[in-house]
């Protein structure tokens, strides 16, 4: 029986070596929802309406609309779109009669208002065959996640208003594939376009041929109890292939992947014109030939590398398919051109070597690895992962990476693919603009089948989309995100002397801060370097940029723009010619600032902190207020900075807190958040308050070697305040001059901000509120109060001032312990 079996076995390999199966799909369906157009065998268009279809039971309850998407070109295809079906209140199943095996069931979505239900209200969730799919989903805000996402804003991309959810099912033995719509608690559900395609056996469920694992031992294996969700289908270096049955036989869409790709080598492999030779392990439905002929490379430049950044849900498993072609004729053996393959910061490849793994140019192979994306920080939203390519200097040849084309999926999880959706980002976006160009495209590719013109218009793309490449790196590329302007490479090295060391103004754990002359001089900017090195960074610099384009208030420092030219992560911030507050309080040679500007510079940072925390839809919680972080303007106005471990407050109204990993600087840190690793914006009060400390009696925030209780300055201000010594622990320069009713306000503000518990704190505006009246108790005094206080408190004379002898400062000999 084994015998047999085997021969069997070995007959069937035989057979396919010599003919490659051919893969028609069984099962397609294409459901037009709420038309009642017939599917018409005769016609091009392979839509059918679902009105009084097999699909939907006869008594089904639901309404059809018609709309008529007003942005559409008219040489685009309309439907699905012009039409919805919309279910209200109770859940509505279609059911479609398939065969057994692998499908993808994509789900076609147009957020548009359809007859009075405007799309912001309609939630719903989406299930088939037991898995679910999506809940209380909003297409609403998944549009605008795609449209104001940095990943299309930075090169200018167009609105989003139409897009496909694809899910990969595996249909048992039952031979139905059911789809759900379940409307949220007094919401709506509606869908525009169903499409269901089988697909080969094996293609992506396959128990044969597990994944490799990355970062872990044993990775799920994808078999057929999981559904997957495609994130990500690319075309790396190589045009848009729109999902066609002329050029895809599984109708999938594969983009380009300019939007994602960042790094300092970003070149693309001539175009390959030879055949593309499929084989048994890759046949010819793996991908179409153009992925394949289309190929980032980097032309053969050492110390490079390319990356791509992709948002993805926390919380999941991805399968990740790289797909790679050796397209290059001189790359003729092994050990010629090796290279490395990161995920994140972990190796996944060492040597890559494409003449090894395809014995041949023209063959093509692809590679699936499996890794988690894991909610760091508790905060169920977006991470953005890097998959990078470096050259490996074993290489005999050339030192060079390359990359055909990308697949990311997401596995589903006991039988759930759902997300929370995304927030919902301001929406300043300009205009509705559609792209002509690539809508004229689409009709011309399907217009015309002949290959030639099929390939003089892909070289016409290719150029088309080297430009777009190109663009990136213009000088006077227009604000890709609201109100931030992006650099060159060249403009800032021009305003750093090539980052001159003498130009440092400042080092942190993410490298350092410059000082810079832009646009012929005249405008002084601060320039931050993240350092390459800083895998800790990366994030930190999507969640600034993010927030930052974003915000504008007098006391936040103004991000004026980035540049993420040749891999580098710069940021661009109005010059603050004060430098920071600490510097004005300790361990410094500059001038004491007197007991007015200090209340002054405590309002407006007070006033920036709650902006953070009011002035946005949801709260903004800065998670590291501290003196370095508060800025001085060349007017001494205080502006709040450092936004990188900044996070978006709780969702839901009735719930205060967000769950996230401790972050933030010793001796700042609110220690209820420490010990419940809950967050709320009465963490950053604490901080404040902690800052107000300072603020008061110059000292650092945590000083080693000093009696146990003045370790912690927010321990020891409190045990003062209470015991009534207060002023006894207070800037020597202050003492005197400060009334004493404002420093009882003050040290009973500062003292409630410090209370252990968050509820008993303070929120920001009546900090706000408190500190203004701590000074309107000072100027009262004042008026009482000889001449003399009058001009130390007087900031104009200040400069006369002598400087602080430091050997008698409070502050003298402490260690400060380094935070970061
Ligand atoms: C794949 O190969 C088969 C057999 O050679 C052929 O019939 C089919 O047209 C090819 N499909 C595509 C998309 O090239
Ligand atoms: C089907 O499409 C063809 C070609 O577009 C058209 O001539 C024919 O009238 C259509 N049939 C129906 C029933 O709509
Ligand atoms: C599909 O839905 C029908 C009706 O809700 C249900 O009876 C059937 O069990 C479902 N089939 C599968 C495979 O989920
Ligand atoms: C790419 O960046 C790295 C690190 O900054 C640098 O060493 C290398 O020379 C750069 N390569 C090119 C081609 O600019
Ligand atoms: C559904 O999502 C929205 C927006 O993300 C949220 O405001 C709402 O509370 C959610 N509803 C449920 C029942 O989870
Ligand atoms: C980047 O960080 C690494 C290690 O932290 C350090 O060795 C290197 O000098 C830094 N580079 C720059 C340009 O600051």
């Amino acid at each position: 029986m084994f015998s047999s079996f085997s021969l069997l076995f070995f007959f069937v390999l035989l057979f396919s070596t010599t003919i490659t199966q051919p893969y028609k799909a069984t099962d397609v369906f294409f459901v037009d929802c709420g038309s009642s157009d017939p599917f018409n065998s005769s016609s091009d268009n392979k839509w059918g309406g679902d009105e009084h279809s097999r699909f939907v039971p006869s008594n089904a309850r639901s309404i059809s609309f018609s709309s008529t998407p007003d942005y559409l070109d008219a040489s685009v295809a309309r439907t699905p779109f012009s039409t919805a079906r919309v279910f209200k209140r109770s859940s509505f199943t279609y059911t479609f009669p398939v065969s057994q095996g692998p499908k993808f069931l994509r789900l076609h979505f147009y957020p548009a208002t359809y007859s009075n239900l405007i799309p912001e209200k309609s939630f719903f969730s989406v299930s088939s065959n037991g898995y679910s799919l999506l809940t209380n989903f909003s297409a609403f805000l998944a549009a605008s996640f795609l449209t104001n996402s940095p990943f299309n804003a930075r090169l200018g991309g167009p609105q989003v208003y139409t897009f496909v959810k694809e899910f990969l099912i595996y249909v048992k033995d039952t031979q139905i594939l059911n789809v759900t719509f379940t409307p949220s608690h007094k919401s709506f559900a509606f869908i525009n376009g169903i499409e269901i395609v089988s697909m080969p056996e094996n293609l992506y469920f396959n128990k044969a041929k597990i994944p490799k694992p990355v970062g872990m031992v044993n990775g799920p294996v994808i078999d057929n109890n999981i559904a997957l969700e495609n994130m990500y289908r690319l075309n790396m270096g190589g045009p848009q292939i729109y999902g066609n049955i002329d050029t895809e036989i599984m109708y999938r869409s594969w983009y380009q992947d300019n939007d994602y790709l960042y790094g300092n080598a970003t070149g693309v492999t001539p175009y390959y014109l030879n055949p593309i030779m499929y084989t048994i392990e890759t046949p010819n439905y793996t991908a179409p030939e153009l992925v394949y002929r289309t190929q980032r490379s980097m032309g053969k430049k050492p110390e490079s590398w390319i990356f791509w950044i992709f948002p993805v849900d926390v919380g999941f498993y991805y399968m990740l398919r790289l797909h790679f072609c050796n397209i290059i004729p001189q790359y003729k053996k092994s050990g010629q051109t090796l290279f490395k393959i990161f995920f994140n910061t972990q190796e996944i490849e060492e040597e890559a070597d494409l003449f090894y793994w395809t014995q041949g140019t023209g063959y093509p192979v692809y590679r699936d690895y499996v890794v988690f994306v894991d909610d760091l920080d508790g905060s169920q939203s977006k991470h953005y992962f890097r998959l990078s390519l470096h050259p490996n200097t074993k290489s005999e040849a050339y030192l060079d990476a390359f990359l055909n084309g990308l697949e990311v999926f997401k596995l589903s999880m006991d039988r759930s693919l759902a997300s929370p959706n995304p927030e919902l980002i301001s929406t300043n976006t300009p205009t509705v603009k559609t792209n002509k160009k690539k809508t004229k495209l689409v009709a011309i590719i399907s217009g015309i089948g002949g290959a030639l013109v099929l390939l003089s218009l892909l070289v016409l793309v290719v150029f088309w989309q080297r430009r777009r490449v190109k663009h990136l790196g213009s000088i006077d590329s227009t604000l890709p995100l609201d109100r931030c302007r992006r650099f060159s490479l060249r403009e800032v090295k021009a305003a750093t002397d090539e980052f001159n060391d003498d130009f440092v103004i400042g080092n942190g754990g993410f490298g350092k801060v410059y000082r810079g002359y832009m646009d012929r001089a005249t405008t002084i900017v601060a320039i931050k370097r993240l350092n390459s090195s800083s895998t800790q960074g990366f994030q930190e610099f999507i969640t600034e940029i993010g927030l930052l384009s974003r915000l504008r208030h007098v006391q936040l420092v103004s991000l004026i723009g980035y540049c993420d030219d040749e891999g580098e992560m710069i940021l661009v911030y109005d010059y603050m010619a004060h430098g920071t507050l600490r510097e004005h309080l300790y361990k410094t040679n500059k001038p004491p600032l007197s007991w007015r500007r200090r209340l002054d510079i405590c309002i407006g940072a007070a006033k920036g902190l709650h902006y953070l925390h009011t002035g946005a839809k949801r709260a903004i919680i800065h998670r590291d207020i501290k003196s370095t972080n508060i800025l001085l303007d060349e007017n001494w106005v205080a502006k709040v900075s450092d936004f990188g471990l900044s996070k978006l407050g709780p969702r839901d109204q009735g719930q205060d807190h967000v769950s996230t990993l401790v972050k933030g600087s010793i001796g700042y840190v609110d220690p209820q958040y420490y010990r419940s690793k809950q967050l709320t914006d009465r963490s950053d009060v604490y901080s404040f308050g902690v800052v107000l400390l300072e603020v008061l009696c110059a000292r650092p925030v945590r000083v080693l070697g000093l009696p146990k209780e003045q370790v912690s300055l927010a321990a020891w201000g409190k045990f003062c305040y209470l015991k009534g010594t207060l002023h006894e622990i207070i800037d020597p320069e202050l003492s005197g001059v400060i009334a004493p009713e404002c420093l009882r306000q003050f040290g009973m503000l500062a003292v409630s901000c410090l209370n252990d518990e968050s509820s008993e704190r303070p929120g920001m505006d009546e900090v706000v509120w408190g500190l203004e009246f701590a000074l309107e108790l000072q100027e009262l005094a004042d008026k009482t109060i000889v001449e003399a206080a009058n001009t130390i408190a007087d900031d104009t004379v200040i400069g006369s001032i002598p400087l602080r002898d430091t050997t008698t400062s409070i502050s003298s000999g402490y260690e400060e312990v380094k935070s970061e």
